[in-house]
């Protein structure tokens, strides 16, 4: 069995990322950490450098990189998932673009599982 931790980004560091952030690093904090944050992406830098540096406490000061172009950081990390938090209007497309790229799971509102 593969013992890769699950890469992971989040697209869109508004409101509701925030809720999810916080609830992944509440899983981090009971033991559950198979995943690492990898990248943050907003069209905002500060938010998502804010974002990386509150998950980069969860995971031991590694921090994610950050981004404000989504497709330069498809192009440049390799995800296994990536948690949609933009708004609602650019989910379809987003999430093809992340899927040509690597296989994800997609959060989008609620959880999906693509
Ligand atoms: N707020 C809620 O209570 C709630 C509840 C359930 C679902 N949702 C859904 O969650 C999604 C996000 O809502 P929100 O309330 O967090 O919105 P928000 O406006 O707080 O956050 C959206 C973020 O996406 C960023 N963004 C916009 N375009 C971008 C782009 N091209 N690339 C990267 N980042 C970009 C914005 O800068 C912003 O930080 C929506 O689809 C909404 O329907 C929200």
């Amino acid at each position: 069995m593969s013992t890769e931790k699950v890469r992971l980004a989040i697209i869109g560091c508004g409101g509701m990322a925030g809720a999810h952030l916080n609830a992944y690093i509440r899983l981090k904090n009971q033991g559950l950490d198979q995943f690492d944050f990898v990248a943050m992406c907003d069209i905002v830098e500060n938010r998502a450098q804010q974002f990386a540096q509150k998950a980069a406490e969860s995971q031991d000061c590694v921090a994610p990189m950050v981004y404000t172009d989504m497709h330069t950081m498809l192009e440049k990390e390799k995800l296994h998932a990536a948690d949609i938090c933009m708004p609602h209007f650019l989910h379809h497309t987003t999430a093809i673009a992340c899927r040509a790229t690597s296989p994800v799971f997609l959060s989008s509102g609620g959880w999906s599982q693509q």
